[in-house]
């Protein structure tokens, strides 16, 4: 399982039920990275897609607790435990978590590679992803080089989980 996460230098992911940036050629890395795919997030950024519609021609998994959360363009699951059962009908590198925080966090120690786009600027946040570049578990191992969007300096890491 892999994770995927757009994060600014505080590692601050969003505000008030949105992203904290849009950046174009983030929006088309993401795409590239999860396209025929299998995508999981919590209600909350369901939600959040445009028009609440499901990311096209991906497998999308929505997590919520409550049986009335009804949708049936994507597959839902009321548990981890059914989240996993779920999975195993997938291959596990074909699998990205995208979001968002209690997701994240949730789901981080079952992920072995993550794909970080990190933002050099400091947005009001009020939702955060695990600070990898403090964490033990994690280690950083591609960067590329800064790209630029507007004002605002961005880069493509790569972490994998230490084994
Ligand atoms: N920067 C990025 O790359 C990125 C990516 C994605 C999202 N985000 C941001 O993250 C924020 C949203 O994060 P969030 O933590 O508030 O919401 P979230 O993780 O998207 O969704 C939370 C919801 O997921 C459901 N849920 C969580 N754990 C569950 C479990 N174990 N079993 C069943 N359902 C479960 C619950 O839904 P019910 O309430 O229906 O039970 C919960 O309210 C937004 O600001 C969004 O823009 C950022």
């Amino acid at each position: 399982m892999k994770v995927i996460v757009a994060v600014d230098s505080d590692w601050g992911i969003g505000y008030r039920g949105k992203l904290l940036q849009r950046i174009p050629e983030d929006m088309k890395f993401f795409k590239q990275m999860t396209l025929g795919k299998v995508v999981i997030m919590g209600r909350e950024t369901f939600e959040s897609l445009p028009g609440k519609q499901p990311l096209k021609d991906r497998i999308n998994i929505v997590l919520s607790k409550h049986k009335c959360f009804d949708n049936k363009k994507v597959t839902i699951c009321h548990s981890l435990n059914e989240l996993f059962f779920e999975l195993e009908k997938y291959n596990n590198d074909d699998i990205f978590v995208i979001g968002g925080e209690s997701i994240y966090s949730q789901l981080l120690p079952f992920c072995t590679e993550a794909y970080v786009t990190k933002i050099e600027s400091k947005y009001v946040a009020d939702k955060y992803f695990v600070d990898l570049d403090r964490s033990e578990s994690w280690t950083p191992v591609t960067a590329s080089s800064p790209h630029i969007y507007q004002d605002i300096y961005y880069r493509f890491l790569k972490y994998i989980k230490n084994k």
